[in-house]
């Protein structure tokens, strides 16, 4: 894979370097995203049925099985090299800030510390009325789980639309993004706010934009380095042009990373 050297030279030179990702880097780890055409989840089913407050409140068991059946998958997901390489960079950069939209925790089993969450995490619960975090609950047949402290039902902690987003992880990447020298846009259709404007709020500070996409989006012309295909073949090949350390994966395709 040929990767540009001016973007390879900028990476190993970057003082600050952030990552925003979305549900792209997750694709070759078997989870579906939300809007390819035919593979996302929206093709198959509607979100305003289904992740957001309005729908919850109107059949509150559907939507938690759902999200049920979505947790299962993230529960028999691994990370892929894509995830791998983020991690690596996070040890072989000076700064490195990473920020996902993505609810699966895939950044972290890769070993990438200090994610931001700007979605939430469906491994999470928390409650609907009082949002105290369940550490543990018991699937009830035909019901929607309570909460052991008031009772209220029990709804995965992510945010859903016509939600705002927790107020500590959005601050913290929009200092990540306005602080870089380098910003990097992989596997998001870019087009969901406000995630969407962190690559803006970077390159209104004069930081260099890198897409990693399987396909162009509204982000495209705006970049500095647009690099259109798998992000669990662009990434690692990008860490090895700039530190010489493969990404690689183990005899049971665990991935491992060369150092
Ligand atoms: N490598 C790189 N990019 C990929 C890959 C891959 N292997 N597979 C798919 N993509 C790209 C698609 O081309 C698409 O542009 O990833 C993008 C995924 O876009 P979406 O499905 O819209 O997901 P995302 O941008 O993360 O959605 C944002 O919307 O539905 C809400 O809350 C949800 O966090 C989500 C938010």
């Amino acid at each position: 894979m040929d990767t540009p050297a001016d973007l390879v030279r900028r990476l190993r030179e970057s003082q600050a370097c952030a990552a925003l990702t979305g549900a792209g880097i997750s694709q070759e780890s078997g989870l579906r995203t939300f809007r390819d055409a035919q593979s996302g989840l929206w093709a198959q089913y509607r979100p305003e049925a289904l992740a957001s407050p309005e729908a919850f409140q109107r059949d509150p068991k559907t939507v938690w099985d759902w999200y049920a059946w979505r947790r299962q998958a993230v529960a028999g997901a691994r990370p892929n090299a894509g995830h791998l390489a983020l991690a690596a960079m996070s040890r072989l950069l000076p700064v490195f800030k990473l920020i996902t939209q993505n609810v699966d925790g895939l950044h972290q089993m890769a070993g990438s510390p200090e994610v931001v969450e700007l979605h939430g995490n469906i491994q999470r619960v928390r409650c609907a009325d009082c949002g105290s975090i369940a550490p543990s609950w018991e699937e009830v047949t035909g019901e929607v789980p309570r909460c052991a402290i008031c009772g209220g039902l029990l709804r995965p902690d992510v945010v859903w639309f016509g939600e705002s987003l927790p107020r500590e992880p959005l601050e913290a990447a929009v200092a990540a993004a306005r602080a870089c020298d380098l910003f990097f846009s992989i596997g998001t259709s870019g087009i969901v706010q406000p995630a969407a404007s962190l690559a803006y709020a970077a390159r209104n500070r004069g930081a260099v934009l890198v897409e990693v996409n399987a396909e162009p989006t509204p982000l495209t012309t705006k970049v500095d380095f647009a690099l259109h295909g798998k992000a669990g073949e662009i990434l690692p090949a990008l860490v090895e042009a700039a530190w010489g350390s493969p990404i690689s994966t183990g005899p049971a395709g665990q991935v491992e990373a060369g150092r």
